[in-house]
């Protein structure tokens, strides 16, 4: 998993985090998998754009990544190649 923008991350209270963007696109390879998938799903919900790489290998169960990436696909700043 990498990804090609810089994200600044603080946790501001007990509750959660505070996402400051510095840029708008993300590229997220293993969009469908347990890191990738979260990690889009919260720069989604930040407002940023994200394009999404994964070749959806069967080292585990496939269907679930196929689920992951449905559930990011209706997100329409998600596009995944
Ligand atoms: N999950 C953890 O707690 C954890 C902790 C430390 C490090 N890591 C590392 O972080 C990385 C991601 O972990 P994860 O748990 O999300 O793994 P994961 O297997 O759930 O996700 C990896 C994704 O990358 C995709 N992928 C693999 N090779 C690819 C290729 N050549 N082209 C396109 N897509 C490809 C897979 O299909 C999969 O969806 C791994 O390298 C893992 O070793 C994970």
């Amino acid at each position: 998993m990498s990804v090609s923008v810089r994200v600044r991350l603080w946790q501001i209270s007990s509750k959660g985090y505070f996402m400051h963007l510095k840029y708008e696109n993300a590229l997220i390879t293993g969009a469908a998998g347990f890191i990738g998938f979260h990690l889009s799903k919260r720069l989604l919900e930040a407002g940023c754009r994200v394009f999404g790489v994964d070749n959806l290998n069967d080292y585990y169960d496939p269907k679930l990544k196929q689920d992951r990436l449905d559930m990011l696909k209706v997100y329409p700043a998600f596009t995944i190649f």
